[in-house]
């Protein structure tokens, strides 16, 4: 079957790589809702630590609890999926992760559906924005140009995705040959629609995951294991 599957992306004229929580499992970044390792949200309320109105709540807790995220994520390191992945630079990579993996392992195209740890930007909007040190991650602070809030650079839930990024991934996936959806239950909209709309638009769509998952009905092939072991065989 992976067989198959490198068969298929090696003739692939336009291969997009679409990935979620499990590319980076195995770098010891936790996923959200993996039923074998209790992920993110199993022990912790999303609409409490990653939405406006947590944020709105206790911004000083929210601020927190992304400061240790950011500083598991700064003593990770890109696994062979990551490095397999950025060393095509023929793949576009999408990819729902707020983790800089992906840019630590030398990926180039990149389009970042949920934003990124590695930065913070003003909560207003005004549309401050700056890099951060993730293995020294600041506390709450205030925006240097309008005196709001500053917060983490990532989509959270009841938040739109910024038009461009989502209108890339839109266009990506309808003129892909070949999806590979990598590490994803495939169960967060709109991102995981992307997958039904590249099927739509004649794709073919090959899944690899440690689980079965909302992609598995609509995907030509599902390889069931880990990412690092799956995606250097596929890309090889
Ligand atoms: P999930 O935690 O929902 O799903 C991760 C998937 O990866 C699961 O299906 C696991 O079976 C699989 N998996 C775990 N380890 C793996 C491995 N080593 N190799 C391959 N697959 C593995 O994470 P996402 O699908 O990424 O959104 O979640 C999507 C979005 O929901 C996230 O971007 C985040 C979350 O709320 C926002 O923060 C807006």
């Amino acid at each position: 079957m992976s067989k198959t599957a490198s068969r298929i992306v090696s003739e692939a004229r336009n291969l997009v790589a679409f990935s979620g929580a499990g590319l980076s499992a195995e770098s010891g970044v936790p996923t959200f809702r993996d039923a074998t390792t209790g992920g993110l949200w199993k022990r912790h309320d999303p609409t409490k630590l990653a939405s406006p109105q947590g944020f709105a709540r206790d911004p000083q807790l929210v601020v927190e609890w992304y400061a240790h995220r950011r500083r598991a994520i700064a003593q990770a390191v890109p696994n062979p999926a990551h490095r397999a992945l950025a060393a095509r630079d023929d793949i576009l990579n999408i990819t729902q992760n707020v983790d800089d993996l992906l840019e630590r392992a030398g990926a180039q195209a990149l389009v970042r559906l949920h934003g990124t740890l590695a930065a913070d930007r003003c909560d207003s909007g005004c549309g401050y924005r700056e890099s951060i040190d993730l293995a020294d991650p600041p506390s709450l602070r205030s925006c240097p140009r309008c005196g709001d809030h500053l917060r983490p650079d990532v989509v959270w839930f009841g938040e739109t995705l910024p038009a461009n990024v989502w209108e890339a991934a839109e266009s990506a996936c309808r003129r892909c040959d070949v999806l590979l959806i990598i590490g994803t239950s495939a169960a967060v909209h709109p991102a995981a629609g992307l997958i039904g709309l590249a099927k739509a638009s004649g794709a073919q769509l090959i899944v690899i995951n440690t689980q079965p998952s909302e992609a598995s009905e609509l995907a030509d092939i599902e390889l069931l294991g880990n990412a690092s072991a799956l995606v250097p065989e596929v890309l090889d």
